[in-house]
């Protein structure tokens, strides 16, 4: 399973690639509004800054207009910003539109706003490169996020689609392993959350041992 960073905050994304184990990056307007980015100009300057950072890795990029022209427009666009940008395209009609003609002309896409096993197969007919189902929202509306990973992975299998699955809205250390569990292909997960994998009181208490040890050696 990959692990992208779901953040636009530069010093964050650093420490996860610093980390070593970092395949990529997505953002969304909220992400990008919260580090103050405004204006198209700071907006295409920050996707390259995120690229540099990341090097080899994907960095999903948001559309923020909702008709198939504009949509393909801005796309175009922040496509040609790096080879590693994926436009991010959301579940609606005229999306799923853009999502067909930018696998016709060759350039990646990341459908988001995903909240059904229905929204991921029209994701995957259209082509998209990865669906992205927000499984911590789902949570907080009281259905099950991983059950509707596993309902993808196992749809996906039995028909042969190659679009892959990214696991979005983490909230926890938990949902990532979860995820994987269930046959995601990507997590796209806060920092807090890739760092809590890190944690277990048994390691502290045996790591503090071992140090105390050491000093008789
Ligand atoms: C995915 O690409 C989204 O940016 C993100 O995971 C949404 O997460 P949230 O529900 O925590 O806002």
């Amino acid at each position: 399973m990959k692990f992208f960073i779901d953040t636009a905050n530069l010093a964050q994304i650093q420490e996860a690639h610093d980390l070593g184990i970092l395949d990529g990056v997505t953002t969304n307007p909220s992400l990008m509004a919260k580090e103050g980015i405004k204006g198209e100009a700071a907006i295409l300057q920050h996707y390259k800054d995120i690229c540099e950072i990341v090097g080899e890795g994907d960095v999903s990029a948001e559309v923020l207009s909702t008709d198939f022209a504009s949509i393909i427009e801005e796309g175009k666009k922040l496509a040609a910003i790096d080879s590693n940008i994926v436009v991010k395209v959301p579940m609606i009609k005229d999306g799923v539109k853009a999502i067909k003609w930018f696998t016709d002309n060759n350039i990646r896409t990341n459908c988001t706003l995903v909240f059904s096993a229905g929204q991921a197969i029209l994701a995957a007919k259209a082509g998209a490169t990865y669906v992205s189902p927000f499984i911590g929202r789902i949570d907080d509306s009281s259905w099950d996020g991983v059950e509707l990973i596993a309902q993808i992975a196992q749809i996906y299998s039995i028909q042969g689609f190659k679009t892959e699955i990214l696991a979005a809205s983490i909230r926890n250390a938990l949902h990532i392993v979860k995820c994987a569990e269930a046959g995601a292909d990507v997590c796209t997960c806060p920092l807090d959350s890739i760092l809590g994998l890190l944690k277990h009181p048994l390691t502290d208490i045996g790591l503090a041992k071992f140090l105390e040890d050491a000093k008789k050696m």
